[in-house]
């Protein structure tokens, strides 16, 4: 059955880079609307420019910008085998465009809930560093990458990001417990939300995203 995997949790909980791993896995499309904002700001597109005095101040870009950048998106070939949405919905506005996408191809939704404690995601995004061309993220504990400086796939430098500064992640947090928060409970009254342990391993938190998803696929398909 097609699936959409929804990943959730605050900036830092590390949904960039399971959904990464589950790209890599399941072969579902990554669909990261910050990594796209990114992108379009790199170019200098109408969007793009539209998006930058938002993402530099932490706070959400307009609703009917990252709707329609999502509509658009789900609709390219890739996208057949599912999807992995890495930021999107942020709020119920988007959820319900969201539902409505979902809703249209009967699509089954998973969603997974990073969960994480303030003071650890501070630490992780205040040293994260990312690849200007593939967009991964890389972090001193992690990665060999960070050491030479350079992406281990991409030799290109890597950078900060402009929003990873401690008064822009203090912005982000605010609007993620106010705005994001609330669809916890949205989607578990759906009975679609599970909650992760992100302050662990990457690889146990994929191992036991990898077992959720299964299992919900697995009960889907006997009740069709
Ligand atoms: P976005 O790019 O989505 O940023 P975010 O939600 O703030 O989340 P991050 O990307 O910072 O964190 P992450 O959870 O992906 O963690 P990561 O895997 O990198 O959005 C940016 C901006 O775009 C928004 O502020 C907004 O302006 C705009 N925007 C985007 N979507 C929007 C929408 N739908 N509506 C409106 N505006 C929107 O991991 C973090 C670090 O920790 C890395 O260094 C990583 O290597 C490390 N790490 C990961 N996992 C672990 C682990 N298990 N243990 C130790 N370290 C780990
Ligand atoms: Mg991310």
């Amino acid at each position: 059955m097609k699936t959409a995997i929804i990943m959730m949790g605050p900036p830092g909980a590390g949904k960039g880079t399971q959904a990464r791993l589950l790209f890599e896995t399941l072969g579902f499309a990554h669909i990261s609307t910050g990594d796209m904002l990114r992108t379009a700001i790199k170019n200098e597109t109408e969007d793009g420019n539209r998006a930058k005095s938002f993402i530099e101040a932490g706070l959400l870009v307009p609703d009917e910008l990252v709707d329609s950048i999502v509509k658009e998106r789900v609709r390219q070939p890739d996208c057949d085998r599912g999807l992995i949405l890495d930021g999107y919905p942020r709020k119920l506005s988007q959820a319900e465009t969201l539902q409505e996408i979902l809703e249209q191809d009967d699509i089954l939704a998973i969603t997974i809930g990073l969960n994480i404690p303030d003071e650890v995601l501070i630490d992780r995004l205040g040293s994260r560093w990312m690849c200007p061309n593939c967009n991964r993220t890389f972090s001193k504990e992690l990665s060999s990458g960070i050491l030479k400086g350079l992406c281990d796939k991409c030799s290109v430098h890597l950078i900060h990001r402009v929003d990873d500064t401690e008064e822009v992640i203090a912005a982000r947090l605010k609007i993620y417990h106010e705005e994001t928060e609330p669809l916890v409970r949205y989607y578990h009254a759906q009975g679609i939300y599970i909650q992760i342990d992100g302050d662990q391993l990457p690889a146990k938190v994929f191992y036991a995203i990898r077992n959720v998803v299964e299992e919900r696929r697995n009960l889907a398909s006997v009740g069709k």
